[in-house]
């Protein structure tokens, strides 16, 4: 059943980057943005432009490097807003210019202290304005679920008249219902005269849990683009999750007459990882596509009836988000090729280089875990692909501690062929590892989270150790991986130390 195509607005670059402690550096962005290429998605909004140097600069290396998707550059109704987003995305093959103004009674009279005539006015010389730079624009009435009917109506028009290309209707603050929304939708589609020159899309917040929902009524009723993040992340709750769209529409095919996406979902749970280690917002194991618990099945009459017939319990193949289970891949003896071919199968690409170090981290790995699963595996070429360059790198550390005894940790640490050594007492070994190395790299930072994980099942499985800390006023995500969980641990903390380093440099460059 071929049906209509429905067009994925990724916008976990910029309301997903909105999210409190979210923040990336203009590589890792680079990182994400080639990663939604690779997922599919059609149009990649990068950033505010005019929001920060380094927003503008990130959107700016997004539209240089990255090909295969639209770059979009949200502003608000203002010339130097468009102005500073038409001179990022400039490098880009395919643009789009994302403009936006409030247009609910209390954002009206409260925040922009504004009448009706006067933001119809605004809106229209905003969309004609960013006209001048490209021809793909997208006009967002903010908080359009609480605007009135006739209103919402009128600046539909008007924005279209002026050039807008698609008209986004957004549910700024997660009030809407899905069928209260759906029939806003039908009735845009029903009431404005030009809508047919233009695409609907719908852009759902989270606060009552209802994003996706929405967005799939939406759909249902008319709307042809959908905005959304990875894993759901974003302002206060958060914004549809892409996974959740994607899938709903794929699984549920006949109810939504067989509407199609460009994505292609064995690269979602790749990049449901890529997204929470660089944001460092850990997905919740109930999360729905990509939880670790997704694909579990833990009752004994589930369990068996998955066994009998799979679809008995299991609506989605876990493989068919690129999601392989616990299944036993590779062992001590595995050599070079069955590592290449399952890599490949993962969805990695590693140059030479890459390759050889994570050959040599997965036969280090198989010396102290009998079984290696392909988490493992996505956890070792995650570690190898980090682009950042190690400016502190672990040599040694060692510890004591007990029911009667201080914790005592002494860490070694590598910089440019010196190595550097403390010790250091803590509340537990993970403290005094963390003060040894304050004391080496003279860097202050605070632990803000911690969390630690197992990857596979077992006594020796890897465990992971996500972590956040306030460095200089920011909070920096760190992730590692080891079987052994104190090595992990400090492992996740130099990983900060670096991102700070590196981000530390990187605004520099951008200041000059
Ligand atoms: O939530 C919202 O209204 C937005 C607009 C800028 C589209 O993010
Ligand atoms: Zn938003």
């Amino acid at each position: 059943m071929a049906g209509e195509r429905i067009y994925i607005f990724d916008t976990t670059l910029r309301d997903g980057e909105q999210a409190p402690g979210a923040s990336l550096s203009v590589q890792e962005k680079i990182e994400v943005a080639h990663q939604l290429v690779r997922l599919g998605v059609d149009i990649i909004e990068a950033g505010f432009p005019v929001s920060s140097p380094g927003d503008f600069d990130s959107v700016k290396q997004i539209a240089r490097r990255v090909k295969g998707a639209t770059i979009c550059g949200l502003a608000r109704s203002l010339n130097k807003d468009i102005d500073a987003a038409a001179a990022a995305l400039a490098p880009a093959k395919r643009k789009r210019i994302h403009v936006f103004l409030a247009t609910s009674k209390i954002h009206m009279k409260y925040k922009l202290k504004k009448a009706e005539a006067e933001i119809i006015k605004i809106a229209q010389a905003a969309v004609k304005y960013a006209r001048r730079f490209c021809n793909d624009i997208e006009f967002s009435p903010e908080d359009a679920s609480r605007t009135e009917r006739e209103f919402l109506f009128r600046v539909i028009e008007e924005v279209i008249d002026a050039g807008a290309t698609t008209v986004n209707i957004p549910d700024t603050v997660g009030y809407a219902q899905p069928g209260e929304f759906g029939e806003l939708i039908r009735a845009i589609c029903n009431n404005v005269p030009n809508i047919s020159r233009a695409i609907i899309s719908v852009h759902c917040h989270n606060d009552l849990g209802l994003a996706v929902a929405n967005s799939l009524g939406a759909i249902k009723n008319g709307a042809r683009q959908v905005e959304c993040t990875v894993n759901g992340i974003g302002e206060r709750a958060g914004n549809a999750a892409l996974e959740e769209l994607v899938l709903s529409l794929n699984t549920r095919k006949e109810f939504f007459e067989g509407k199609t996406t460009g994505i292609d979902t064995k690269q979602i749970y790749k990049t449901s990882r890529l997204v929470s280690k660089l944001t460092g917002f850990v997905v919740a194991p109930n999360k729905a596509i990509v939880g670790g618990n997704a694909f579990r099945h833990e009752s004994g009459i589930h369990q068996d009836g998955v066994l009998k017939k799979r679809q008995t319990y299991e609506i989605i193949r876990p493989e068919d988000v690129g999601f392989y289970g616990e299944g036993l891949v590779l062992g001590k003896h595995s050599g070079r090729h069955a590592l290449i071919e399952r890599l490949k199968l993962l969805g990695f690409k590693l140059n030479k280089q890459q390759l050889e170090n994570a050959f040599g981290r997965f036969k280090k790995l198989a010396d102290k875990k009998k079984e290696i699963f392909e988490e493992d595996l996505i956890s070792i070429v995650e570690e190898q692909m980090k682009e950042l360059p190690r400016v502190w790198a672990i040599k040694s550390f060692k510890f004591c501690g007990g029911t009667q005894i201080n914790p005592q940790a002494t860490v070694c640490l590598g910089k440019k062929n010196k190595a550097y050594e403390a010790t250091s007492y803590g509340d537990g070994p993970v403290d005094a590892c963390y003060r040894a190395i304050e004391k080496i790299t003279k860097i202050r930072a605070k632990l803000i989270d911690y969390s630690i994980q197992a990857i596979t099942s077992g006594k020796d499985a890897l465990g992971e150790v996500n972590i956040k800390l306030k460095v200089a006023k920011q909070e920096i995500s760190g992730r590692a991986a080891s079987t052994d969980i104190i090595e992990a641990s400090v492992k996740a903390y130099l990983n900060v130390i670096n991102r700070f380093l590196f981000k530390t440099k990187a605004a520099r460059r951008i200041r000059l």
